[in-house]
């Protein structure tokens, strides 16, 4: 599953052999904070609990930064698509989803 982002390709990472991925720029969650600050994106996952284990976190939050990226106000039903690809067997969606809406206001609001 991979998506466009601009100039910037969003892909399952377990689906691309490290060499196929030469001379790209890898994002990883832990690249997303700048100076030991958390990305919105992150701290509304904190703020709403949206996760529990924290297995599905990354990909979660790199599903959600590749869509608001793209799309700054997302619809349920875009969140939905976006995150399609990740399995999360402890919250359930709902507050995954509410995180990446609360994500959304707060990065339109810097914006603004
Ligand atoms: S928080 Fe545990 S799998 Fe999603």
């Amino acid at each position: 599953m991979h998506g466009h982002v601009g100039r910037q390709v969003s892909q399952l990472s377990c689906l691309v052999l490290a060499v196929e991925a030469d001379g790209s720029e890898v994002l990883t969650v832990e690249g997303m904070a700048k100076d030991s600050q958390l990305h919105p994106i992150q701290e509304a996952f904190l703020k709403t609990g949206a996760l529990q284990c924290g297995y599905c976190t990354p990909g979660m939050v790199i599903s959600a930064k590749a869509l608001l990226d793209e799309n700054p106000n997302p619809t349920d039903r875009e969140i939905r698509q976006a995150i399609a690809g990740n399995v999360c067997r402890c919250t359930g969606y709902t507050k995954i989803i509410a995180a990446i809406k609360e994500a959304s206001a707060m990065m339109r609001a810097t914006r603004e």
